[in-house]
């Protein structure tokens, strides 16, 4: 009998081995209707009027996509990723969710970002550091000029970016709970690898559970880590015709407070998150 059950809990899979990586991302670092509404604070703020077409340039499992469909019946937006898994995946939990008549307003292309595609859109959005794979000025120009040519004549383009001499930090992990209890789990983030002569860097994403197993490695970024001041240059080399920075606010307790601003200078932070919203 007691081998039995012996055998029983040897056969019974880790937490790590039952999880599904891509729901854990997107639990751990997306907050779609954040972006939507950022987007959508942008637009405004430059042609004080609503935007209605979306390119999500490095969509991954798309999500910001589906959350654009869903916040208003008029709005259409294009999905650009090169991984099939990852696009399958955002298929059937992302656009499976939605409704039919949300679920015609997303196109998906398996393709390269650098490519020229229509109907050319109001927001192009190249989110998580995405373009940072690029590491030459060269192949960023390129892809930026790529990007200009698939938005319209009034239109943005939104990047995020990171920062602050905290996140070159080598062979240092950020953890966080995202759920708690038994069925709960942590986010890490891992500074694998950060050159100061090439800014070449390495990051990876694992996942810890409370039965003590990890995902390691789920998810991998080796990049170049590019500044603000870099980006906003090779912005304006490729055509663009402005750019502005918006920096998250803080209350008068140092707080964030979620709320983003235009700015064109900020205080020295161990890290920070920003935008760079361009114009076309
Ligand atoms: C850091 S993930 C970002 C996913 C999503 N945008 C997000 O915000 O969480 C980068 C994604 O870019 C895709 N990717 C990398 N190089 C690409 C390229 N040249 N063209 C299209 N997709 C690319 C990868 O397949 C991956 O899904």
């Amino acid at each position: 009998m007691a081998i039995k059950k012996d055998r029983k809990r040897r056969k019974k899979k880790t937490m790590a081995k039952q999880a599904d990586k891509f729901m854990l991302y997107q639990q751990s670092v997306q907050n779609a209707d954040h972006e939507v509404e950022f987007f959508e604070q942008a637009f405004r703020e430059q042609y004080n009027r609503k935007p209605y077409t979306l390119r999500e340039d490095f969509c991954g499992t798309y999500a910001v996509c589906c959350e654009w469909v869903k916040s208003s019946s008029r709005r259409t937006a294009i999905a650009v990723d090169l991984c099939s898994e990852t696009l399958v995946w955002g298929t059937k939990h992302n656009l499976g969710k939605l409704k039919k008549s949300q679920q015609k307003r997303v196109t998906v292309l398996e393709q390269d970002v650098r490519e020229k595609n229509k109907p050319k859109v109001d927001v192009l959005a190249a989110q998580n550091f995405s373009f940072w794979i690029f590491k030459t000025r060269k192949e960023v120009i390129n892809y930026f000029k790529i990007a200009r040519a698939n938005m319209n004549d009034e239109a943005i383009f939104v990047m995020d970016m990171m920062g602050g001499g905290a996140c070159q930090t080598e062979d240092h992990t950020d953890k966080r709970t995202i759920i708690k209890g038994k069925r709960g789990f942590k986010y890490h983030w891992e500074q694998a690898r950060f050159d100061p002569v090439t800014s070449d860097c390495s990051f990876y994403i694992n996942f810890s559970f409370p039965d003590g197993s990890k995902l390691k490695h789920a998810f991998e970024y080796h990049w170049r880590f590019w500044t603000i001041p870099e980006v906003r240059e090779m912005l304006s080399e490729a055509g663009f015709s402005a750019s502005h920075v918006y920096w998250e606010q803080e209350d008068e307790n140092g707080e964030d407070t979620g709320e983003w601003a235009r700015c064109e200078s900020a205080a020295s932070q161990a890290s920070w998150i920003a935008y760079i919203v361009a114009t076309a």
